[in-house]
């Protein structure tokens, strides 16, 4: 019954360090009460490392993920003594691109009418997810510099689309909703401006879309979208657009559901080694304080439960942050006056006292 999931831990930097561990923590309360066991492997990729011996993503590192773990459990990444940002792109997008995890899954759910900044919305106004591609687009580093630091230089990043790459991820978010019984499905391109590269993804849009007949299928350009999303999200379920527009509209669809500090994702290859992070970064602005919010790590720790088929684990996570949203057990940014440890502290409790009290009955 209980075969051991074994879970990379990349804490990485700032609050990704203080966070990632209450995440754990949540992971071993749900899984303690129902005897499945998690095996946690640390490992110190981040900021600290790299400037102490210039390791940023060992070569060796997505191979071994793949080998020996189910899932990684992900900070964030990003440091201020690291100005180019070098470490991050090696370590976070390196495992995006070389563990090939082209779904970049974004939930955007309102647990709480009082966390939206949207005047009278309520918890079922605000429910969708948003699929963003996470291999190509803008992010493949496809370009380059030329007569840099005179008046005349130049600075070219390529747009890379793939009829693969779009293929993929438009019929994940059509497939999903399928499974998950939905009804509407977005994609948002920006193919009036950027024929070449967006015209593909309408291609291959309106190619797939027949195949799904009885899901409502809508197009919308990247700036309607996210207006859209602002004036009434009811409409919306499902979301799919290419990586750097679903950097962008995730970030947005967070807020309207309570903040950067709540908001998990997952960066899936469907029945393979899959990463999962809170939405957010390292907030060098609040690092080292015990103020950043922990819920994102835990609602990420339910996702990664979720997709380890471990759906009861997964509920007791949702359902203790929903409690201790509503019971006001939250740090600042939630406008509470608990620390993440404290929050830490207090959903692992809740987990197992609901738990129990579940296996009880
Ligand atoms: P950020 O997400 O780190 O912070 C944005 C704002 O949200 C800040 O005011 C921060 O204090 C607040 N915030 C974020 N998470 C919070 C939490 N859990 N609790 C309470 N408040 C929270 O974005 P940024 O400031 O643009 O970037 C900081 C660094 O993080 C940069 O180096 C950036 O590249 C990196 N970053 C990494 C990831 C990742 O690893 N996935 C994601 C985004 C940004
Ligand atoms: C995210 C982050 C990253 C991204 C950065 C750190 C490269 O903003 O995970 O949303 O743009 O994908
Ligand atoms: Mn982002």
């Amino acid at each position: 019954m209980s075969e051991t999931k074994r879970i990379a831990v990349i804490p990485g930097d700032g609050i990704g360090k203080e966070v990632t561990p209450e995440g754990v923590k949540v992971l071993e309360a749900a899984c303690a009460v129902s005897g499945r066991k998690l095996a946690f492997t640390h490992f110190d990729w981040g900021a600290d490392r790299f400037l102490k011996d210039g390791t940023t993503l060992p070569p060796e590192a997505p191979q071994m993920l793949q080998r020996d773990f189910d899932a990684i459990l992900f900070g964030a990444v990003g440091d201020p003594r690291v100005p180019s940002n070098q470490h991050a792109a090696d370590i976070l997008l390196g495992l995006r691109f070389k563990l090939d995890l082209y779904v970049n899954a974004r939930p955007c759910v309102l647990f709480d009418r009082r966390l939206t900044p949207l005047r009278d919305r309520g918890e079922q106004d605000v429910d969708f997810i948003v699929f963003r591609e996470n291999t190509e687009g803008a992010y493949a580093g496809v370009g380059g510099n030329f007569k840099q630091g005179t008046p005349d230089e130049v600075a070219v990043q390529e747009d890379v689309n793939t009829r693969k790459g779009v293929e993929r991820i438009i019929r994940y978010a059509l497939d999903y909703a399928r499974r998950k019984g939905l009804k509407r499905v977005c994609m948002s391109d920006k193919s009036n401006a950027m024929t070449y590269a967006h015209g593909l993804w309408q291609r291959v849009w309106k190619e797939l879309r027949e195949e799904y007949k009885e899901i409502e299928t809508r197009h919308l350009y990247v700036d309607t979208l996210v207006m859209e999303m602002v004036r009434d999200p009811t409409q919306f379920e499902v979301i799919v657009t290419c990586n750097m527009f679903g950097d962008i509209a995730s970030d947005l669809g967070a807020q309207l559901s309570g903040g950067l500090g709540l908001a998990p994702s997952g960066n899936i290859h469907p029945g393979k080694v899959s990463l999962f992070e809170p939405v957010h970064g390292s907030a060098p602005n609040i690092a080292g304080k015990n103020v950043a919010n922990p819920m994102g790590s835990a609602l990420t720790g339910a996702m990664m439960l979720d997709y380890l088929g471990l759906e009861r684990e997964a509920a007791l996570i949702c359902d203790a942050v929903c409690a201790a949203v509503r019971e006001g057990k939250t740090t600042p940014d939630l406008g509470g006056q608990m620390g993440t440890r404290e929050v830490g502290a207090w959903l692992s409790e809740r987990i197992v006292k609901s738990g129990l009290a579940g296996a009880g009955a």
